[in-house]
């Protein structure tokens, strides 16, 4: 009885003694690249959103928070345009003249037609460049532009999935050029 005690007790103690070790070594068998997007995304608005859109999108392959920040931008672009294809289709369907979802469709046409065209287009070349700060203002208003689309609807808006998603990314893409501004 009492060596079976003995057995059971080193077992406890060798499992102790064993625990800090093993956790160690996954960390050093983690990919270097995994913890970088790990420490960048937790200091942005939306971590999950952040994580997935870089797991998805060869963030493991960047080597600093530059890379993924150009990464998001550029996931910023395919979702931008994708959304304005979708407003103009909409546009298409029948919205009467003079109906308010139709204004505001058009008027959101406006405003992600610069989103592309000057936020995404400057934020890229800011990036590239290292002119953070330019980088900040065009993600700060890309995130504008998209929330007021959102409000022109009035409670109404048929693109809150995609103006969501698109608003959540810009402030990830300005999370991002905060850190390289720091
Ligand atoms: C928009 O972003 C989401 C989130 O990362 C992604 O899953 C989706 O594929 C993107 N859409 C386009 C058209 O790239």
């Amino acid at each position: 009885m009492k060596s079976l005690m003995l057995i059971f007790l080193l077992h406890v103690l060798l499992q102790i003694m064993r625990l800090p070790t093993s956790q160690c070594e996954a960390e050093i068998l983690q990919p270097m690249d995994a913890n970088l997007m790990e420490q960048t995304c937790k200091q942005t608005h939306f971590h999950d959103l952040c994580v997935s859109t870089l797991q998805s999108n060869g963030g493991i392959s960047s080597s600093d928070v530059q890379g993924l920040a150009i990464i998001m931008v550029k996931v910023l672009q395919a979702n931008a345009t994708e959304t304005l294809g979708h407003i103009y289709s909409l546009l298409q369907g029948n919205p009467k003249p003079g109906d308010q979802v139709k204004q505001a469709l058009s008027s959101c046409a406006d405003k992600y037609d610069a989103v592309l065209k000057a936020d995404v287009s400057v934020a890229m070349e800011a990036l590239t460049k290292g002119d953070y700060k330019f980088a900040l203002t065009s993600a700060n208003d890309a995130a504008n532009e998209v929330a007021s689309c959102e409000a022109g609807f009035s409670g109404n808006s048929p693109l809150t999935a995609m103006n969501t998603l698109v608003r959540e990314i810009s402030v990830v893409v300005s999370d991002m050029v905060e850190l390289l501004l720091q």
